[in-house]
């Protein structure tokens, strides 16, 4: 009884789907909702026209909804950059930036990647815990690379994962 009633109020799992063009604008909304600073829908539009890249949104409500998430990466012959991952608060520590990345190196690795790299602030746990968990290791960092104002300024971190 106890189960039935828990999943009459259960939200649905977002669903993943591959960027269209026409998701930029929604895409710097999620940005600016995960981020203080947001990305314009512009560098979006611009993002998504390039050929080298590579994107995944995630849509709400078992993928009926808005978009609520998104993972952007280049690839440049064999290697791969994660540009960005950004979840809405509202759907935040319920799993779905891991689902993402997971979908997302599959696909990496079907465009011929055999290395992602990406850069993530030294103070950023949620995001460090989610790459550790996704098999991405430091290998250099670039200190004081992040400069905000009123704040000291935070490294840059360099992880890197195979995907042989
Ligand atoms: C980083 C971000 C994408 C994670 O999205 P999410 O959907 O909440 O992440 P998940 O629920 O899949 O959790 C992934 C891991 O992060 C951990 N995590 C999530 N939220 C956390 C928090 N607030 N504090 C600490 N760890 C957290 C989870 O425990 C999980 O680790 P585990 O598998 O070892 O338990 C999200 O917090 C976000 O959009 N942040 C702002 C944008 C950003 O910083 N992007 C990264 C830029 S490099």
């Amino acid at each position: 009884m106890i189960a039935f009633l828990q999943s009459l109020f259960r939200r649905p799992e977002p669903a993943i789907f591959d960027a269209r063009a026409a998701d930029a604008g929604a895409l710097a909304r999620v940005h600016a909702n995960a981020f203080l600073h947001g990305w314009s829908e512009s560098e979006f539009e611009r993002l998504l026209a390039e050929r080298s890249t590579v994107c995944h949104v995630a849509r709400a409500s078992g993928g009926t909804g808005s978009i609520c998430g998104f993972v952007i990466s280049r690839i440049i012959e064999d290697e791969a950059e994660i540009l960005m991952v950004a979840v809405s608060r509202s759907e935040q520590s319920r799993g779905l930036a891991r689902r993402m990345i997971a979908r997302h190196l599959g696909r990496l690795a079907a465009h011929g990647a055999r290395q992602v790299f990406l850069e993530v602030d030294e103070g950023n746990a949620p995001a460090i815990r989610l790459y550790a968990g996704a098999g991405f290791e430091q290998v250099g960092e670039r200190p004081g690379y992040y400069a905000e104002a009123g704040k000291p300024p935070a490294a840059a971190l360099i992880m890197r994962r195979s995907l042989d």
